[in-house]
């Protein structure tokens, strides 16, 4: 491809999102790392810039609307492209429904869900004028087998699924592809929060043997936004070390 290319990693900041961002990074692709924690952002993607591209770090929060029209302004008066959206920043708030406040239920929501959105509409007008986009939806094993104390969690990734397909219908006419990436137990902070007994019960249940790492999921993104993936649209790719199948 003879123009340069240009990636927004939405919670590029740490973990899974860091890993995309510096390995799109390493291949040659600018990248703009947005991420509410902004100071995480800014040293990312000076991290990026040490691999030889063009980086520019954003504290964005993924379910304002403002926050997200500002990160696709700064990127554009930057770059003057969007080429690769990753839809990566998520949390978690897991505790069993009857124990669940409205505020874990919907904040998950936002984020995870809305913030996928948000971002998504904002970047697919710059796509579409582009005739040429990628977008990447980061959901979740959770999402497709479901697990007890997360169905804030799960709902959300489920609807990222829901959504991938539907916009890759809308947009494939356009030379846009929508994919999603659904990650098992990856070793990172979100992992790390859990209590050493429940992270060895959960290595029982995966064939692999070991917890993924944010490296693993790196590659498979890398691979949906190659060239060598334009004809595949639609499809989640699920990154889990067989643990769902
Ligand atoms: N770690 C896992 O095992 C695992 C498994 C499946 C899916 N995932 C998904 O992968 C993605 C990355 O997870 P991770 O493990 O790297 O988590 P992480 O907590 O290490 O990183 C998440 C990043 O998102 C940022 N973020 C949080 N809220 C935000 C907001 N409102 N706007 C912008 N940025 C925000 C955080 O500051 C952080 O930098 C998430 O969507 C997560 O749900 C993770």
């Amino acid at each position: 491809m003879a123009e340069k290319r240009v990636a927004i990693i939405t919670g590029g900041g740490q973990g899974i999102g860091k890993a995309v961002l510096l390995d799109l990074a390493s291949t040659g692709i600018d990248v703009v790392a947005a991420d509410i924690n902004e100071h995480a952002a800014v040293e990312a993607a000076r991290e990026a810039e040490s691999r030889g591209v063009q980086a520019l770090g954003l504290g964005v929060d993924v379910s304002s609307a403002g926050d997200v029209d500002r990160m696709i302004n700064s990127a554009l008066e930057t770059f003057g492209r969007i080429d690769h959206l990753v839809n990566n920043a998520g949390v978690t708030r897991d505790n069993l429904l009857m124990r669940m406040d409205d505020d874990a239920w919907r904040t998950v929501i936002d984020i995870n869900l809305t913030g996928t959105y948000l971002c998504s509409k904002a970047v697919v007008k710059t796509m579409m004028k582009q005739r040429q986009g990628r977008i990447v939806n980061i959901s979740s094993v959770v999402g497709a087998m479901g697990n007890a104390g997360q169905t804030n969690y799960a709902a959300s990734k489920a609807g990222v699924i829901g959504f991938t397909k539907s916009l890759a219908r809308e947009v494939a006419p356009r030379n846009i592809t929508v994919n999603a990436v659904a990650p098992g137990f990856i070793k990172t902070a979100m992992t790390d929060a859990l209590p050493e007994k429940a992270r060895d019960e959960l290595v029982a249940l995966i064939p692999s043997q070991r917890l993924g790492t944010p490296e693993d999921v790196a590659a498979s993104v890398r691979f949906l936004l190659s060239d060598g993936a334009s004809y595949i649209t639609g499809q989640v790719i699920h990154v889990n070390g067989g643990m769902y199948m």
